[in-house]
């Protein structure tokens, strides 16, 4: 009997009892390797000694003050250090407590800036098909995954969504990669145009696309044809790095490879690093500046804005991965845990795609290579495959609907960014085994 509203009404999750660096313990004592951060969250493991001493340090000096009243230290430098290795231009943190409220922030936050700035019309945003931004009314409704969204579809705002960068299923024959990003920036520029002059507020997209589409990495020059698409059209480009930032990629903001830099970025899982319950908005300075010459304030707010302790959390993981020099060492690890990917899975019958940059990766199931046909989504294979890993004392992150909301199955392996090269082979030698048996008790 659990009191608790589990996530799934029928099936009560094993109990976690403890961390201890790539390993969450059972109540039971099992030991699961982590080789997916829970939702590409546990950048630095679990029980890292720096971050729960910054933690402790924090709550014994004070543990909450509401920023209505008082701004803090520790919110102060965390966001001076964000913004000193943030891309050119940006000049403010705002603080939440998640991705979502991340999300719904700079939504608002980029409809004030056309408010103040006297361009009201603009109420429209477009986004793309089988993105995830967040489970909030407005993150669900720019968010373009079909299954998360049918129900509560009367609640949401209208939104235009238009084509992931999608190549394994969507490139054309014969068509180049530059080829396809710029076909995707044309689509976007349609559909700017067919919203009418001046009504779009931004484009919003995840640099790499991650928990829904099972990491889909763009294509070279697609987020640099999308910049200017945004720019002739006034438009904001607002990107959700909430799972693909804070070094997952290899680089502190996914966007960084790119070339570009958004109006706002949005930020969470590895910024606090399940330490604590983080998020923030990157805002360039035009934004805020505009706010501030308008309103004089953010028509916003929440009562846990800017938490100290999780700043302490935050402040602490984001020191620690650049004492550590964790960047480089995700390009490297990186680099290898691809290679480890493709050399025991790249042949599977059953595994079509394996795409990935820096630590996070992602795997689609096949029912038939050639075709690329999906399995039934009745059978459920991407649950299975997870039940399989737990049963084999691995944590990773498969979902359903990788194609179209319904159809299609990915596993997305995000490891902790201190996980050794001997970790990493294991994940991928419990990871095989699990795939297979899925597949066979279908
Ligand atoms: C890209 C992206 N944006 C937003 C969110 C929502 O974050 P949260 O679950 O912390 O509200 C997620 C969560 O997976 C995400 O991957």
């Amino acid at each position: 009997m659990t009191r608790v509203l589990h996530r799934h009404l029928h099936r009560k999750p094993p109990v976690a009892a403890g961390g201890e660096g790539l390993f969450v313990i059972g109540a039971d004592g099992r030991r699961y390797l982590d080789a997916c951060g829970g939702a590409a969250v546990s950048c630095l493991g679990h029980g890292h000694p720096d971050v729960l001493a910054a933690m402790h340090e924090q709550i014994d000096r004070l543990a909450y003050a509401h920023t209505s009243f008082f701004t803090t230290e520790v919110a102060e430098t965390l966001a001076d250090e964000l913004v000193r290795n943030a891309p050119a231009g940006t000049s403010h943190a705002y603080f939440v407590s998640g991705g979502s409220e991340a999300v719904e922030a700079a939504l608002k936050m980029a409809r004030q800036y056309f408010v103040e700035i006297g361009e009201p019309r603009r109420a429209h945003f477009i986004a793309r098909r089988q993105s995830y931004h967040g489970n909030t009314l407005g993150a669900l409704a720019v968010g373009g995954n079909a299954w998360r969204r049918r129900e509560f579809a009367p609640l949401l705002i209208d939104v235009t969504h238009v084509s992931p960068c999608y190549p394994y299923r969507d490139i054309g024959e014969g068509e180049s990669p530059e080829a396809y990003g710029r076909r995707l920036a044309d689509e976007l520029d349609r559909a700017i145009v067919a919203a009418g002059p001046g009504r779009v507020i931004a484009f919003v997209a995840e640099t790499v696309g991650g928990a829904t589409a099972g990491v889909l990495t763009p294509v070279p020059g697609y987020f640099r044809a999308v910049r200017e698409v945004c720019d002739r059209h006034g438009a904001l480009l607002i990107l959700d790095e909430v799972m693909c930032g804070m070094g997952r990629t290899g680089t502190l903001h996914a966007c960084e490879q790119e070339g570009v830099v958004p109006d706002l970025i949005t930020i969470a899982k590895g910024l606090g690093g399940g330490y604590q319950p983080i998020g923030a908005v990157l805002a360039q300075k035009r934004i805020v500046e505009a706010m501030s010459r308008g309103s004089g304030y953010f028509q916003h707010g929440h009562t846990y804005l800017g938490h100290p302790v999780a700043c302490a959390a935050a402040l602490a993981v984001q020191r620690v991965i650049a004492r550590d020099g964790l960047l480089a060492r995700v390009r490297a690890s990186g680099e290898a845990f691809g290679g480890l990917l493709r050399r025991r899975l790249g042949e599977h019958p059953h595994v079509g795609d394996i795409r990935g940059r820096g630590l996070f990766w992602g795997v689609e199931l096949v029912r038939d290579r050639p075709s690329r046909a999906p399995f039934d989504p009745a059978i459920q294979l991407h649950a299975r495959v997870k039940r399989e890993a737990m049963a084999r004392g691995l944590m990773t992150y498969p979902m359903g609907g990788t194609i179209d909301g319904a159809r299609g199955d990915h596993i997305v392996l995000a490891p902790p960014f201190i996980a050794g090269e001997d970790s990493l082979r294991e994940m991928v030698e419990r990871l095989a085994p699990a795939i297979d048996a899925a597949i066979a008790s279908v």
